[in-house]
């Protein structure tokens, strides 16, 4: 025997005899997937392979969809939601095209697919990965069962203007918040293995720098020099690669004039090179040929050139790949190299799918979608994610000398609105709204429940059904009147240029104010809004960001007390439209707001030049948001204390042990999002005033102290830095364990070389 086969033989034998722990389970598993992706390209044609590139909208013609399939010239198909439909194409796929390569069927399933959760945005005001992940895996379950295996999500850019409809959809403007929640979703979306058929691909998105958007107008150039882009925009998507994210997405948006769909730097130096990402990676709608418009590509042919050169395996709808590629490469423009590791990309996922084994989904009546669980796991999501901004006198929990309670405004028994952004799936005839929820329990009570919609929707600015509802109002010992935002007013290219709350929403809240008895206001929106006054006029505020199906039981549970708000603002509330952007983890600038500036009313006339200050805040806003990040009320009260480090000097390989003492210092058991943010005080270049390092939920009994600790390892306080090194540079820092990321108090430590 020849000696290489002797070793060969040795190497089988050695590895057998070691057995297959998990790791090895895990190597043969992959290097099955791998074989088996060359085996199958080694056959395909080029047109087979650009056939995998192609993602089409489903539309109704189901013969014309066969014929394409038939022929190989699609790999996906989005938009498709019968099973019967999905399994005619995939049998297609299967028994008729020659390769019997199975589609990948997509969909937007954002924050549910049947069973809507909060949207994002509040889903990440629960500072709780558990329950971002359980909505996840909820989802994945119920849009699996129709025969879905891919999701165009999480959306994880980070957002700083609330002008930018998309804010809606992502997880706020932290970036460790936003990297823990990306993870959270992933893991809940493709489950312990993709090849679960309740599994469904993660697609991390949009890659990168989307929420930069220059005026928060949606699609807008972003304008990120590559060192805030990687300390800020990019961590969340490093952290999705890690978390073994299928898929990713291109941007719609020009970087510095690079579109992300044709960005080497992105898609190939960072993604591959560096994350070493081994999933694909799809275009946004036509985003390919869209870089024609941006005047990055003079013709489909060039674009469809640029996005596959900088790495698109993927694209979606726009088709110029499976038409300009056979000539790019007979004109030797494009190497069908480039071809082939796209599709291995695609194949990957697919066979890591189970699809060759598994690719039906099951027809008939579908018992899984809408499960009580579901809903009971929405609406447990939906009360962790509604913020108590205000709470005088205790007005909040209901009292039980309250006979009668009026309930007013245009979101009160809004199904559809209530279900928030990016919902194509979700029925509203299954939405459970707040008014509905506050009868049932004012019954328990006894309480007597009168109703005034006051507005028909938000936009809405009748005078008279204002007066009228503010009559019927006063009748009551409270009043609650829910207000906000129509789901169409966030989203995709939804942006608003002022925040303020549009129609005659304002002129309800006085309107009711002036009754003088107590109003309890409850915002539904997609985004933050400027609602300072709104908010003086009443005696509680409870924010909760679209809550989705189950979001009036959630809501009327913690206005009578059955659960207790925990919730903190996942961005910056600004006091106006003005001061956006606006985010607590910004630079110090040299000469930073003493937050005590004079404001516009108060000026003197004629007064001098220099007589204000010239520090930077606004005339007429101040320096301070409305609420900072972190913010959040509960019904009971928290107590910091005796925080300390395990020593102040660390080397850059050792780990922070910070140990506090937490106590609920009211009457009720409530959960605390405690958290330790850390500010790097001087660096190689400037450093933000503070950074999120870790968060935890505490939940205490009245009266009850814990002392807790947080581990944080020196090596988490890397940047990249003046050299574009990423790297911890010694120097003094300061800690906070707090509340929110305006409190606290810091506590110093240095770190040594
Ligand atoms: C949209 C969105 C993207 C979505 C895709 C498919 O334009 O930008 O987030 O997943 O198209 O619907």
């Amino acid at each position: 025997m020849t000696n290489r086969f002797l070793k060969l033989l040795s190497f089988v034998f050695i590895l057998s005899a070691v057995g297959c722990g998990k790791n090895n389970d895990t190597n043969s598993a992959n290097e099955t997937v791998e074989r088996r992706v060359e085996t199958l390209l080694r056959k395909m044609t080029l047109e087979e392979k650009l056939g995998q590139m192609n993602q089409i909208t489903s539309y109704a013609n189901i013969e014309d969809l066969s014929n394409l399939i038939k022929k190989g010239e699609v790999g996906s198909i989005l938009n498709e939601i019968d099973p019967v439909r999905i399994n005619a194409l995939q049998r297609v796929a299967i028994e008729e095209s020659r390769l019997g390569i199975p589609i990948l069927i997509a969909r937007d399933v954002i924050h549910g697919f049947k069973t809507i959760f909060p949207i994002p945005l509040g889903q990440a005001a629960s500072f709780n990965p558990d329950i971002v992940e359980t909505g996840a895996r909820i989802a994945a379950i119920e849009a699996s069962s129709v025969g879905i295996r891919w999701t165009f999500a999480p959306m994880i850019d980070i957002g700083r203007d609330p002008r930018w409809g998309r804010i809606a959809e992502g997880f706020g403007e932290d970036t460790y918040l936003t990297s823990v929640m990306g993870v959270a979703s992933i893991k809940g979306y493709q489950g312990d293995s993709l090849n679960n058929p309740t599994s469904i691909a993660a697609c991390a998105k949009h890659f990168a720098g989307y929420g930069a958007a220059e005026g928060g107008r949606d699609y807008n150039s972003t304008n990120i020099p590559e060192r805030l882009l990687r300390n800020v925009f990019l961590p969340p998507f490093e952290a999705a690669v890690n978390a073994g994210a299928a898929t990713f997405m291109t941007s719609f948006n020009d970087n510095d004039g690079i579109p992300s769909t044709g960005n080497v730097f992105l898609l190939k130096d960072v993604l591959r090179k560096e994350w070493k990402f081994d999933g694909f990676v799809v275009s946004d709608w036509a985003s390919v040929v869209e870089m024609i418009t941006h005047g990055y590509a003079a013709d489909e042919a060039e674009a469809a050139l640029k996005a596959i050169n900088a790495g698109v395996d993927m694209e979606m709808v726009s088709g110029s790949f499976v038409k300009e590629a056979p000539q790019l490469i007979k004109d030797n423009k494009l190497k069908e190299s480039v071809i082939d590791d796209a599709v291995r990309d695609i194949l990957r996922i697919k066979f890591k799918l189970g699809l060759f084994e598994n690719p039906y989904a099951k027809e008939g009546s579908n018992t899984v979608c809408y499960d009580e669980s579901h809903l009971q796991a929405a609406k447990q999501a939906a009360i962790e994610s509604v913020i108590l901004l205000k709470n005088t006198n205790q007005t909040l929990p209901v009292k039980s000398d309250i006979k009668s309670i009026a309930v007013v405004g245009p979101m009160a028994n809004a199904p559809y609105e209530q279900l928030g952004t990016w919902v194509f799936d979700g029925d509203k005839a299954y939405t459970q709204t707040p008014l509905k929820a506050i009868d049932n329990l004012s019954k328990c009570h006894n309480i007597q429940l009168i109703y005034e919609q006051g507005l028909t929707h938000s936009r809405d600015n009748n005078m008279a059904t204002i007066a009228k509802a503010a009559n019927a109002a006063a009748k009551a010992d409270v009043i609650f009147a829910f207000i906000g935002e129509e789901s169409i007013l966030s989203g995709e290219a939804h942006c608003l240029a002022d925040l303020n709350l549009q129609g005659g929403q304002s002129a309800l809240i006085e309107a009711l104010y002036k009754t003088g008895k107590p109003v309890v206001t409850v915002v539904m929106a997609g985004r933050p809004l400027t609602i300072e006054k709104e908010i003086s006029q009443s005696a509680a505020v409870l924010y909760s960001f679209h809550p989705g199906t189950m979001g009036g039981p959630a809501i009327a549970d913690l206005l009578f007390g059955v659960a207790v708000p925990s919730a903190k603002t996942p961005m910056t509330f600004p006091k106006a439209t003005g001061q956006v952007p606006m985010y607590y983890s910004h630079n110090n600038t040299g000469r930073p707001a003493t937050r005590n500036e004079v404001l516009l009313n108060n000026i003197e006339v004629e007064a001098g030049q220099t007589s204000l200050g010239c520090t930077s805040f606004y005339l007429d806003a101040g320096f301070d948001p409305l609420y900072p990040f972190g913010y959040g009320l509960s019904y009971t009260t928290f107590s910091y204390s005796n925080i300390k480090l395990s020593k102040d000097k660390f080397k850059s390989d050792e780990t922070i042990k910070v140990e506090f003492e937490l106590e609920n210092t009211g009457n009720y058991q409530g959960t605390e999002v405690v958290q330790l943010y850390v500010q790097d005080k001087s660096g190689s270049v400037t450093r933000p005033v503070k950074e999120l390092k870790r968060f935890m939920r505490v939940t205490l009994q009245p009266t009850e102290k814990k002392t807790l600790s947080f581990e944080l390892p020196i090596s988490e306080l890397a940047f990249w830095n003046i050299d574009m090194k990423k790297v911890v540079e010694p120097g003094d820092f300061n800690l906070w364990v707090a509340t929110d990321s305006q409190s606290g108090e810091a506590v110093p430590f240095t770190v040594i070389q």
